[in-house]
């Protein structure tokens, strides 16, 4: 940090920083001379490097990583040819243990800083899939560029970066991915997989040329063109349905792993009413079905309640086909374990309903540290007490970290 910190009109600046600690979104920080924090993408912790400052505000700034001066032992080679301008994993440079690493640090310092929590218990980030993290992705959005290439956006662009290959892909889809010819016409490539059950989807957005349609057939590529399609997937014993629109977990190890942690913390008995918010197609309604007296089921996207509806046959399953904001009036007022899913952005103001609810324990599932941290103070202050986070690598070599959060009511509430 030798060199003084650009002005907004002045051009991008270049200066030595040293980083200090990974940021919530991946990016290592350091700072400015002034004292002023600066995010930098494919940095690490203990690393000097020369930055070009891109992006000055008052309290931040961002910059771009010009040259590692001093290097982390943690750093190492990517293997992706594609890795840094794509921007579809961001942390290959980092060894894989210590990936693991900071994302178990990034979630004790938003559950410390936004969740109020001074020593949060956060487990170390458990391990799934392969040892070298890649080829677990059974679920890819690819762009396809005019000239019909398949590719990821850059990050925190819209500019497309062309890509022949994707290691995170699942085996079964990096085969059909090679396999595939210029898609003229399209503007988009979803490829979905049952991993455990060996079925693919490839659908394109667009209006895809009857060439490159033909071409993809002769190649044992069926493409689809978008509507309505579904595969079948195991997790553990259950089989389970997906529509091409339901979400399913894109990690099926880590589907697993998590339906066993869900599983095991709560523990559901015979005689329990249970409800699963934001339930998907039934990851977890279904097994907890098996156990428990009832299972509330509350799910808002239409696709995957059908799906729903077919994996709840013969199960003690009440489908509650809405958004969990509506869903209190079909609901109990009391029950006896909740487990809550709910997407990137958190429960939001539907913790304190959640915390109304009085069940003895809460399995909070979330993929975001920061809306995890902001969920559990509010069940902390509604009468809750976060007795174990359990993260897991469902996203390795991203910046991503699912965790399980488990809360029991407060033996005063
Ligand atoms: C992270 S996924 C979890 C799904 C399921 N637990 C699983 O692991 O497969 C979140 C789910 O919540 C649903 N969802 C999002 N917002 C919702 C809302 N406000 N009300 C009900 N469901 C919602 C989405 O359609 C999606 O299926």
């Amino acid at each position: 940090m030798t060199e003084p910190a650009t002005s907004p009109e002045s051009a991008p600046e270049s200066v030595e920083v040293t980083f200090h600690g990974m940021a919530h979104g991946g990016e290592a920080v350091g700072r400015l001379d002034d004292g002023v924090a600066i995010f930098v993408a494919g940095a690490l912790p203990g690393e000097t490097a020369r930055v070009l400052v891109t992006q000055r505000k008052k309290r931040w700034a961002r910059g771009e990583l010009v040259e590692v001066l001093k290097p982390s032992e943690h750093r190492v080679q990517p293997p992706c040819p594609h890795f840094g301008p794509c921007g579809g994993c961001q942390w290959q440079h980092i060894e894989l243990g210590q990936q693991r690493e900071l994302k178990r640090e990034v979630l004790i310092s938003q559950l410390q800083h936004l969740g109020g929590i001074e020593n949060p218990p956060v487990d170390p980030v458990r391990a799934v899939g392969p040892d070298d993290g890649f080829g677990y992705r059974n679920h890819a959005m690819l762009a396809v560029t005019p000239e019909g290439k398949t590719a990821y956006r850059k990050a925190r662009s819209h500019e497309l970066v062309p890509i022949d290959a994707c290691p995170l892909l699942h085996p079964l889809l990096q085969e059909w991915h090679a396999a595939m010819p210029p898609l003229l016409g399209a503007h988009g490539l979803e490829l979905r997989a049952g991993t455990r059950t060996g079925q693919r989807l490839a659908m394109v957005q667009g209006q895809l040329s009857e060439d490159s349609f033909n071409q993809a057939t002769e190649r044992g590529v069926p493409l689809k063109r978008a509507g309505h399609d579904e595969l079948s997937e195991m997790v553990g014993a259950e089989k389970f349905r997906v529509s091409s629109k339901a979400f399913f977990q894109v990690n099926t190890e880590g589907a697993e792993a998590l339906t066993e942690m869900v599983m095991s913390f709560l523990d559901p008995q015979a005689k329990d009413t249970v409800v699963d918010l934001y339930c998907g197609v039934g990851l977890f309604t279904v097994p907890l079905a098996r156990k428990a007296a009832k299972v509330f089921a509350v799910e808002g996207n239409n696709a995957a309640v059908r799906d729903l509806r077919f994996h709840a046959k013969g199960l003690p399953i009440h489908i509650v086909g809405t958004s969990v904001e509506r869903a209190a009036e079909q609901m109990p007022t009391r029950l006896d374990l909740v487990v809550a899913d709910p997407p990137r952005e958190g429960l939001g103001a539907q913790a304190e309903w959640i915390a109304s609810l009085k069940a003895r324990k809460v399995a909070l599932v979330s993929c975001d540290p920061a809306a995890m941290a902001r969920d559990a103070k509010a069940l902390i202050a509604n009468g809750y007490t976060l007795k174990r986070v359990l993260p897991i690598d469902l996203f390795p070599h991203t910046f991503h970290v699912e965790a399980v959060g488990e809360f029991e009511l407060s033996p005063t509430s």
